[in-house]
C-alpha cells in the first residue's frame, strides 16, 4: 500500500495566484513520484479549480483560498477551499469546446469522483485523480490557460 502524503498551501485570492498553486501542486508531485499523465490531471484539475475559487467565489471575508493534495492509495486528491458557501453548478450538456462553463465538465472527465461540500465558512471542492491514469483522457489535461 502506497504510503499517503499530504501538502497543504494557502494563497490570496488573486488569479496570479492560480498559477503560483499549479506550479506547487507541479512541484509536489514530481517530489512524490507521481508519474507525468496523472501528474498532468492533476495540475489540470488543481488550475481549473483554484481558477473557479478566484473567480467566482463571491465575498468579503476571507479573501484567500486553500489547496490540500493527498497521496492516497490509488488516487491522488485535490481538495480547493473558499470562503464562499456557494456550492458549485456544472453545466447541463457535454460541450467541451464552449467559451466558458466547461471546466467542471473536464474535470468530470478527468476524475474517477469529484463533488463539494460545505465548511463552517464557506466549502471545500475536492477531485479523485487515479494514479493509473489514462492516457485516452491525457489530451484533456492541457486545457487549463490560467
Ligand atoms: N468555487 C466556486 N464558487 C462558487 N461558484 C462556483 C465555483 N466554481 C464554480 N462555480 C459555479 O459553477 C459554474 C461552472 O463552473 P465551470 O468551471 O464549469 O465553468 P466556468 O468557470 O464558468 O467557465 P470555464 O471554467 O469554462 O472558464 C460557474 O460558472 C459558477 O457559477
Ligand atoms: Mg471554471
Amino acid at each position: 500500500m502506497a504510503e499517503s502524503k499530504t501538502d497543504r498551501s494557502r494563497y490570496p485570492s488573486h488569479p496570479a495566484q492560480v498559477r503560483s498553486a499549479r506550479h506547487h501542486a507541479e512541484q509536489v508531485l514530481r517530489e512524490w513520484g507521481v508519474g507525468d499523465s496523472t501528474t498532468d490531471a492533476v495540475v489540470y484539475v488543481a488550475c481549473e479549480l483554484t481558477s473557479n475559487a478566484v473567480r467566482h467565489a463571491r465575498t468579503t471575508q476571507g479573501r484567500e483560498f486553500g489547496m490540500t493534495l493527498r497521496l492516497l492509495e490509488s488516487i491522488v486528491r485535490v481538495e480547493v477551499r473558499d470562503p464562499d458557501p456557494t456550492l458549485p453548478a456544472p453545466a447541463d450538456g457535454e460541450d467541451l469546446e464552449a467559451d466558458s462553463g466547461r471546466g467542471l465538465l473536464i474535470v468530470d472527465r478527468l476524475t474517477s469522483s469529484w463533488g463539494s461540500a460545505p465548511d463552517v465558512l464557506g466549502k471545500t471542492i475536492w477531485a479523485d485523480i487515479p494514479l493509473e491514469f489514462a492516457d485516452a483522457r491525457a489530451d484533456h489535461a492541457a486545457l487549463c490557460a490560467e
